[in-house]
């Protein structure tokens, strides 16, 4: 017999099939009339499909009636029409085989109401828990989306690296990758000798595939990247990772306004398709971790995303009357706490701002008329703050050098990205949506440990 998914056993159109079932045990209960109630799961769906096994099953006294949560099993028998509520469907067990026991009392995940920080230290059971096998199919199907939605337009999927030499983002958060000794590196002049090391050089773990990415759009049109980015950023914060799965899309002849349109129309791809395709999980994230989930997102797609200047937010800041704990003025680095105020009390949007200070943003970026600015934008959204961080790119050579020169980066040691303006530069634009902030975004969930796999943050590495 066909192995046949729990999902699909759950489908009234499977009334009448015989099915082999496998998976997990979520919950056991004995009914007085000798027989036995199972709740099996297999991932292919948030909801269980519930087995009957009857008394007249030949290891009914030995084993069935011994199956707790964590138990794997696979399960024969014929779909039936449930008369229970809530349910299209049971099974009706005819063949019932062990593989795994699971102690009980030592179980790690068997209580309801584990925290999440204590789900945290047993990562490698998590993905059995409601939370986490919704986050896993939501995920699943956010990327999912992503290929597609760049795929039907045209876009090239491109492999980035994941070493390189260069620090894309200038900010220094950098993880070094060597083959020397630690413990005796060559040395010349009292500092270690690179040039020994395996690549000739001093290479990194990758903080962007944006480099890269433009490689292929100044050359083929539109590209996009999609991989895991690393950034040895010591802050322990709900937002912050140290490997974080981004997607990098760059387009030749798109100014900024062009990267906005396409980041809204991206943006809303995604919530549209995960609120039509895991309705399940996302009721459930509705119901579980923040109540306003499934108004706020549907809310979004209705509305147009506001574009406001940095300029233009720092006075509706200033004016704002609030006590800021960082305090606002022209210049500065904009705080967690001044973005959630303009997305989440200001406008109740999703805003786009742009055209930063120049001393706040890479040397990449394509500097404006007035000098001062540049063609940067970022995308807050209320819950979250910035998912999106892109801009128009610096395509004058000359502009590119000096800006490079300013930020302390040896233009030397960028050749090749100077060539790309050498030889047929075009207007260009791109920006880089992270993953897992898109993740908190959709299901409200609090702590980007908890949208990831198997999380890598300051002093945690396990599984
Ligand atoms: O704003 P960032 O640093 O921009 C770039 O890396 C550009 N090279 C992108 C581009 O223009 N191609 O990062 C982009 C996004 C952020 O908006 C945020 O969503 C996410 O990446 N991000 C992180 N996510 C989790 N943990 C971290 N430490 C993150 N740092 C950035
Ligand atoms: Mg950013």
């Amino acid at each position: 017999m066909d192995r046949t998914t729990v999902a699909d056993a759950r489908r009234e159109e499977s009334i009448g099939k015989q099915v082999r079932l496998q998976g997990w045990v979520r919950t056991r209960r004995d009914s007085k009339g000798g027989f036995s109630f199972i709740e099996l799961n297999d991932g292919s769906s948030f909801g269980n499909v519930q087995i009957v096994a009857e008394g007249a099953l030949p290891n009914y006294e030995s084993e069935i009636k011994k199956l707790h949560v964590g138990c794997s099993v696979t399960i024969e028998g014929e779909v039936l029409k449930s008369p229970a509520k809530g349910q299209a469907t049971e099974v009706k067990a005819s063949n019932v085989i062990v593989h795994g026991w699971c102690d009980p009392d030592a179980y790690p995940i068997q209580k309801k109401g584990a925290t999440f920080e204590f789900l945290r230290t047993v990562g490698h059971l998590r993905p059995r828990t409601n939370t986490f096998g919704a986050m896993a199919r939501l995920r699943n199907q956010v990327s999912y989306s992503i290929h597609q939605f760049f795929q039907e337009q045209g876009f090239l999927y491109v492999h980035a690296p994941i070493i390189g030499a260069s620090d894309c983002e200038g900010a220094g958060e950098l993880f070094r990758v060597t083959t020397l000794d630690p413990a005796k590196p060559p040395l010349l002049d009292g500092k270690i000798d690179y040039t020994q090391d395996f690549f000739g050089k001093p290479t990194f773990l990758t903080v962007s595939g944006q480099l890269q990415a433009e490689i292929f759009a100044c050359g083929l049109g539109k590209a996009y990247t999609f991989g895991p980015t690393f950034r040895a950023e010591n802050s322990n914060t709900s937002r912050h990772l140290a490997e974080f799965w981004m997607i990098e899309p760059e387009m030749a002849f798109h100014d900024l306004y062009d990267n906005m349109t396409l980041a809204e129309a991206f943006i809303k791809r995604i919530i549209t398709d995960a609120l039509a395709k895991c309705p399940e999980d996302m009721q459930f994230f509705q119901e579980r971790i923040d109540k306003e989930i499934l108004t706020r997102l549907e809310g979004i797609l209705k509305t147009p995303f506001l574009r406001v200047t940095y300029t233009d937010a720092i006075d509706i800041l200033l004016k704002s009357g609030k006590a800021f704990e960082y305090p606002v003025k022209w210049g500065i680095d904009l705080q967690s706490e001044h973005e959630r105020f303009l997305t989440e009390e200001h406008f109740k949007n999703t805003v786009i701002l742009h055209d930063y200070p120049r001393t706040l943003k890479p040397f990449y970026m394509r500097v404006n008329d007035d000098g001062t600015t540049v063609r940067a934008m970022d995308v807050l959204v209320p819950g979250v703050g910035e998912i999106i961080g892109g801009s128009q790119r610096e395509e004058r050579l000359d502009v590119l050098e000096e800006r490079m020169r300013e930020t302390g980066l040896d233009p030397a040691a960028y050749w090749w990205y100077l060539d790309l303006r050498k030889y047929g530069t075009v207007p260009h634009s791109g920006f880089g949506l992270g993953l897992e902030r898109v993740l908190l975004f959709l299901t409200g969930m609090g702590n980007i440990r908890d949208v990831i796999p198997c999380p890598r943050t300051p002093k945690s590495a396990e599984f």
